[in-house]
């Protein structure tokens, strides 16, 4: 199967994405009722399955909404879905998937005995841009206007939306955000600061979202001997970091060279940086090669 005609997967079949349609009463057109997940899978093999199927049940019961799959049901059906679009062995791919409501009456209360729309594409994953390594990313603060269930990963997105865009607008790859005077995270992303060779990054609350990125760095510093810890960062705290970095599923972790126009850790990429970047692409190259999952 070629990537020209993408397999996707809607409600309990395998088509073409041209085919896939959802009514326009779906819940998830009308009120962004729903959740998702966004999982890359390196060299066929899903990153990280247990630990995002875990947040995908904490979402779900977060918006009161039954997972309408075991864990095991997913890996088969996400499985299946990378093995359609397969364009060569070492590809990489990402998997993003949405559980709506479903399709009802347009009424905000909970409809009856409504089945929800489960939906799930695997495209190729982007490259990291080169410039990331050699140059680091421009990034701003702006004020999280967003609501008080971050932790939730829903896909109701139009104020992380509307803040990477003015992140774009004025010349930067991302927006960090600050709530009540301390860091949150980027508008799609969570946040590290190093000072004085710790790794330091906000607790986990409904704030932030719980990414699986984020909890891998601090498992390798922990395996690897840096100090880090998880604590509130203030604005003040992150104007005084070492290094800042940005970190997602899709672009890894991104290190920030410039904040608000004023250059962090003298205009490029950090040692710790480095160095954390190394661990994370040896142990992606372990899943890749079946050494680990
Ligand atoms: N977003 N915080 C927010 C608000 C996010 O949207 C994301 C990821 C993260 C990082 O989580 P993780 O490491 O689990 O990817 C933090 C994904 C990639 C997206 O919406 O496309």
């Amino acid at each position: 199967m070629t990537n020209a005609s993408p397999v996707v997967y809607l409600n309990g079949k395998f088509l073409p994405l041209d085919q896939a349609c959802v009514p326009v009463l779906d819940r998830g057109f009308i009120f962004g009722d729903g959740v998702y997940e966004v999982i890359p899978a390196y060299g066929g093999r899903l990153f990280r399955l247990a630990e995002h199927l875990a947040r995908l049940d904490h979402s779900l019961s977060g918006i009161r909404l039954a997972n309408p799959f075991s864990h095991a049901q997913w890996d088969t059906m996400l499985s299946e879905l990378i093995r359609q679009n397969t364009v060569s062995d070492n590809a990489d791919q990402y998997v993003y998937l949405q559980i709506t409501r479903g399709v009802a009456k347009r009424d905000h209360a909970f409809p009856k005995d409504t089945a929800p729309t489960v939906f799930a594409t695997s495209s190729p994953l982007p490259p990291i841009p080169e410039t990331y390594a050699t140059q680091g990313i421009a990034a701003i603060t702006l004020e999280d206007i967003r609501w008080k269930y971050c932790h939730i990963k829903a896909i109701t997105l139009l104020p992380n939306i509307l803040l990477r865009q003015e992140a774009i607008d004025r010349g930067a790859t991302e927006a960090i955000l600050i709530r009540g005077g301390s860091v949150t995270e980027g508008a799609a992303s969570n946040l590290f600061i190093v000072k004085n060779n710790t790794v330091i990054t906000p607790p986990k609350g409904p704030v932030l979202l719980p990414g699986i990125t984020r909890d891998l760095i601090l498992e390798l510093a922990q395996t690897h001997g840096i100090a880090s810890r998880e604590a509130a960062i203030s604005e003040g705290e992150l104007r005084a970091a070492d290094e800042i970095w940005l970190t997602s599923s899709t672009k890894e972790i991104m290190p920030v060279t410039l904040l608000d126009g004023t250059p962090v850790s003298g205009g490029k990429p950090g040692p710790v940086w480095v160095r954390m970047i190394a661990l994370f692409q040896d142990y992606k190259h372990k899943l890749r090669s079946g050494t680990h999952v």
